[in-house]
């Protein structure tokens, strides 16, 4: 037991832990894909977690690492799992950990360059490359956020102070006259709406576009709202189109859609949280280029680049956008400006921040992005096998295209019962966790391969189970 008051380690406790913390991520990853999916979780150790008193006497470090190797990890979700194959979520790149144990040692506060200057380079230095992706001209920037979510959130505000200039800060959306609108399709990511809710905009402002066969915005219909919109008084300022829907992973026509909202005064930003980061890839890069047209986009290195939460990014086309409409000063808070830094804090609603930008930087270093590269494109052709394995499969049917990694199909003739029911007992058995999806009324299954280990022996046991379990819930 530590003496009260020391919060320090020895150099024997530190070596201690080390080696503790070592032994840790190498069983964790021996035993990543032998284990089952989700947890048996006991319900009588996470009671006690829940209850346990406020610690007054610590349990030294040998007992902290017990508790977690016997009540932390088992009750853990195996994200990490080669079967996890539900919503967009995959493994931390083998670097990861590390970088993040030695950001928490540093404890950077990336808010203004004083108190973290290699930081605010880093930061720096990320966001380039990934604008660079895009094309993005010089006078572009961005910021680390947690996620995309958050990344969408701020676009949207930078959209309407953009839009409204100072008035947006001084008097608010309550001063507006002719009621403001936003735009997105009927298969956007729930997180827009509920941004254009946080920031007051009202859900009946955002308008849900109708999707094409294959899950596309429709631009007809889009510029058909916009002019009765207008036509209505009311003021269309921003369209959010999707690089990578979270059912389906298909791709709004972003080429056609900012052609319009150039003619039409709009801004556009690009929610590529699930995909647009796929603009890596040898094949799927031509058709997420035009994100680069984008007055914003939001993509999520915590999935596609396999980084540990939280990674997601906020990139703008002008990053003064950016300043204006989260840059406020205060006499506490006068940060000294020079030209080799950037003061984060002014480019986003966050005051004191972690250094995200770390784990990215010292991944991409560490592995080159060749490696991410081969690892996002080994996903890729999984979902084509898996997708050729459904085809082949009379007991299955494929319910929307295949674009990115989302593969969404149905047990066929199962109904919407029975695929919930099949989706609920692969799960429960420990083999794989798929995630269901919902798609013009048809409800069925849905598997995202964003795990590098996955391999195509995981995809044909997922679907010989199913097979079996559906045969089995039958008799
Ligand atoms: C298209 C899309 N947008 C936004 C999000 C939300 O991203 P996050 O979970 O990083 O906040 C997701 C998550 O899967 C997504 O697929």
């Amino acid at each position: 037991m530590k003496t009260p008051g020391s919060l320090n380690l020895s150099d024997r406790e530190i070596e201690r832990a080390g080696g503790m913390l070592t032994e840790l991520l190498r069983e964790y990853e021996r035993s990543a894909p032998s284990g089952a999916v989700m947890p048996d979780i006991d319900r009588g150790v996470l009671g006690g977690l829940l209850r346990g008193p406020f610690p007054d006497e610590g349990i030294g470090i040998d007992g902290l690492f017990r508790e977690i190797g016997e009540k932390v990890l088992p009750n853990s979700t195996a994200i990490t799992h080669p079967r996890f194959l539900a919503y967009v979520l995959g493994p931390p790149n083998g670097i990861a950990p590390f970088a993040d144990a030695i950001a928490s040692a540093i404890n950077q506060n990336c808010n203004f360059w004083q108190l973290s200057p290699a930081a605010s380079v880093i930061e720096q230095s990320v966001i380039n490359w990934l604008a660079g992706l895009f094309g993005y001209p010089d006078s572009s920037g961005g910021i680390m956020a947690s996620g995309g979510s958050m990344a969408n959130l701020m676009a949207i505000a930078t959209a309407l102070r953009h839009r409204c200039g100072d008035a947006f800060l001084n008097e608010g959306l309550q001063s507006m006259r002719s009621p403001l609108v936003l735009y997105t399709s009927s298969e956007a990511h729930r997180c827009v709406e509920k941004a254009a809710a946080i920031l007051g905009l009202g859900l009946g402002n955002v308008r849900k576009i109708p999707v094409d066969s294959s899950f596309r915005m429709r631009t007809d219909l889009l510029e058909e709202a916009v002019r009765g919109d207008r036509a209505a008084g009311k003021t269309p300022f921003c369209v959010v189109a999707t690089a990578g829907t979270v059912n389906t992973g298909a791709i709004d026509p972003v080429d056609s859609i900012a052609d319009l909202c150039a003619g039409e005064g709009l801004w556009l930003h690009v929610d590529g949280a699930y995909g647009a980061l796929f603009v890596l890839g040898r094949e799927t890069g031509e058709a997420l280029l035009s994100c680069g047209r984008a007055d914003s986009v939001a993509l999520d290195p915590h999935k596609l680049l396999f980084m540990p939460l939280e990674a997601g990014c906020l990139l703008v086309r002008d990053r003064e956008d950016l300043r204006r409409a989260f840059s406020f000063s205060a006499s506490y808070l006068s940060a000294e400006q020079d030209p080799l830094f950037v003061n984060y804090m002014d480019y986003g609603p966050q005051l004191s921040r972690g250094f995200r930008a770390f784990k990215v930087w010292c991944s991409l270093r560490a592995f080159g992005v060749l490696a991410f590269r081969e690892a996002m494109e080994r996903t890729l052709r999984l979902a084509r096998y898996m997708e050729l394995r459904i085809l082949e499969e009379e007991r299955f049917e494929l319910l929307a295209p295949v674009t990115l990694t989302a593969v969404c199909f149905a047990v066929r003739g199962a109904g919407d019962d029975g695929n919930a029911r099949v989706l609920k007992a692969l799960a429960e058995e420990g083999t794989a966790l798929l995630g269901p999806v919902s798609l013009g009324g048809r409800s069925g299954l849905r598997a995202c391969i964003t795990n590098y280990r996955t391999r195509e022996e995981d995809i044909d046991l997922v679907l010989e189970r199913l097979i079996e379990l559906d045969g089995e819930l039958h008799n």
